[in-house]
């Protein structure tokens, strides 16, 4: 795929009933804005979203995000587990084209080294036309955590479905990228 210049716009969602009801405060969203400024050297911009876990208003969201904004990569943050309002991975599964159930497996893994209830997050990633899409839980410890464990692969995933080309700062993220 050939390398583009272009700036790489992040989808930061997140889906929370009392978060976007303002009962309490977002922390999950800026801490995944946090972790990319940390962990990219190419230029990127945030475009938010905070909704509640409604499944037909996460897939809208999603779609508008991918399909409209521009948005190569798409990170959600909530609605993963158990609970009956819990429909993230459903509404994600619906709009992927393809999903990528080794994010989700490794994602819990190691989040299993911190807390023994990581196993009760359904959370996983897909591709939508050119944009990646993952779920992170909704606690803001687990946002770095996520991420930490699945950037390495990124900047290849999305060079493989034709977005922009994505640089790490080493020291925090190193990118992986096949030979060849
Ligand atoms: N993963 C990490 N790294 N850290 C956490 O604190 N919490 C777990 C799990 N995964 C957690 C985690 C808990 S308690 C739940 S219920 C599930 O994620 C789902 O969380 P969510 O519904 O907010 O997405």
């Amino acid at each position: 795929m050939a390398e583009q210049a272009s700036l790489l716009r992040i989808g930061i969602v997140t889906i929370s009933d009392r978060a976007s009801q303002g009962i309490y405060e977002d922390k999950s969203g800026p801490a995944i804005e946090q972790f990319f400024r940390e962990a990219l050297s190419s230029p990127w911009q945030a475009v938010y979203r905070l909704i509640p876990d409604d499944q037909k208003l996460i897939e809208e969201t999603l779609r508008q995000l991918c399909d409209e904004e521009g948005c190569s990569l798409v990170v959600t943050t909530g609605g993963t587990g158990p609970a009956p309002r819990d429909v993230t991975p459903e509404a994600t599964e619906k709009v992927c084209h393809k999903l990528l159930p080794g994010f989700g497996e490794l994602m819990r893994q190691v989040s299993l080294r911190s807390v023994p209830t990581a196993i009760l997050s359904r959370q996983t990633a897909g591709i939508r036309g050119r944009s990646l899409i993952i779920n992170l839980p909704g606690k803001p410890a687990a946002i770095r955590e996520c991420l930490l464990a699945v950037m390495p692969a990124v900047p290849y995933c999305l060079d493989l479905i034709g977005a922009p080309f994505v640089t790490t700062h080493e020291n925090v993220v190193r990118a992986f990228r096949p030979k060849g």
